[in-house]
């Protein structure tokens, strides 16, 4: 890989909850590439928007190292912060509550340029039209309120305003979850163009799987607040590496004859434990089929997987021994096809 846009390292993040804390995002380490798309998926509940926000400081981290290029985002001053905040940017899920409505599309996109850059207001208002116009709205829009829009064409205010500064990275934090699939589809599309035009990282924070194997090449998967496995989609929803991975992807049915032809599926029972009181040792073990005397003892250790990427799971390195190899792998060797488990 070049030199990362995004380098993550160990970021936490807690929140108070009473007298107790909430660890809800733990030692999250991570990259991305100039220009690339990671996915962030795992089920709700699992940290995927803390994580997010964190990067861009919306919400405090309690420690770790957030690197945009050369620069700590998690340590820079006010002053540094704001610069920074040109370079990164972030699109939520609700295009309805993310966008003011007291403002003109005009002034919602030129606010960051205001805040920012120093430019003519004519020179400010052709950018506005040319943007517009990319996202593939007409720029006569500009006048009008958010209010006047649908749910898409919202959206397409959302991800303009957020290219306005032409960001070297773009938090997506479920951007399509709101819309119908007709119009999620042509959001995907626009987000993709908009990233070969501008060459732009994404972050991309969704549960929807599908849509994050058509948009990613790289995916990581959270857990309770942890990262339990990172690499490429292709190698990630094909051959997991990881117990919780193989859970979530063996639940969704994928239009991929590849994927049905697989006999293996594991159907997670139970919730997600409370992250107030997490299960000790591995996070995951309460739900693991495969949990290990090991696993309430100890956190597990981060291997490098065949194919690429990480995961975080004692199956690799005790009792079966794993080392690197997906768990297919391993269920096809011991001859274990469907199970169900129940918590
Ligand atoms: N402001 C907050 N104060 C206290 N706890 C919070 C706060 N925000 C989130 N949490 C808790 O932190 C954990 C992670 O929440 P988060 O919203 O990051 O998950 P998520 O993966 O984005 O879920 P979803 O898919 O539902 O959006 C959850 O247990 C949640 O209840
Ligand atoms: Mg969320």
């Amino acid at each position: 890989m070049t030199t990362p846009c995004l380098r993550v390292e160990n970021l936490n993040v807690m929140y108070d909850v009473g007298k107790r804390k909430l660890h809800a995002a733990k030692d999250v380490s991570f990259e991305i590439a100039p220009g690339e798309t990671l996915g962030l998926v795992g089920e709700s509940g699992s940290g995927k928007s803390t994580a997010g926000l964190a990067l861009l400081r919306l919400i405090e981290p309690s420690s770790g190292k957030i690197m945009l290029g050369d620069t700590n985002v998690a340590t820079a001053g006010r002053r540094e912060l704001q610069l920074l905040r040109k370079r990164m940017q972030m699109v939520f899920q609700d295009p309805y509550s993310s966008l003011n409505p007291s403002m003109t599309i005009e002034q919602l996109l030129t606010e960051p340029l205001i805040v920012h850059a120093d430019m003519a207001a004519s020179d400010r208002r052709a950018a506005v039209g040319k943007m517009l116009e990319s996202v593939g709205l007409h720029a006569g829009y500009a006048a009008r309120y958010p209010h006047e829009f649908s749910g898409g064409q919202r959206q397409r205010i959302a991800i303009a305003r957020s290219m306005m500064l032409h960001p070297d990275l773009v938090v997506l934090d479920e951007p399509v979850s709101a819309l119908d699939v007709s119009t999620q589809s042509q959001i995907l599309k626009l987000l993709k163009n908009v990233q070969a035009a501008s060459g732009t990282a994404f972050l991309l924070v969704a549960h929807d799987l599908a849509v994050v194997r058509l948009m990613s090449p790289r995916v990581a998967v959270m857990y309770l607040g942890e990262i339990v496995e990172t690499g490429p989609s292709a190698r990630v929803y094909d051959e997991p590496a990881h117990p919780y991975t193989a859970a979530l992807i063996s639940a969704v049915p994928f239009p991929d004859p590849v994927r049905q032809r697989s006999a293996n599926r594991i159907i997670l029972g139970g919730d997600l434990p409370s992250p107030l009181n997490p299960p000790s040792g591995c996070r995951f073990r309460t739900r693991c089929p495969f949990a290990m005397d090991i696993c309430a003892r100890a956190a597990p250790p981060t291997v490098q997987v065949e194919g690429g990427g990480v995961a975080a799971c004692h199956l690799h390195t005790e009792g079966p021994k794993l080392g690197g190899r997906s768990l297919n792998a391993f269920m096809r060797e011991r001859n274990i096809g469907a199970m169900e488990v129940t918590t």
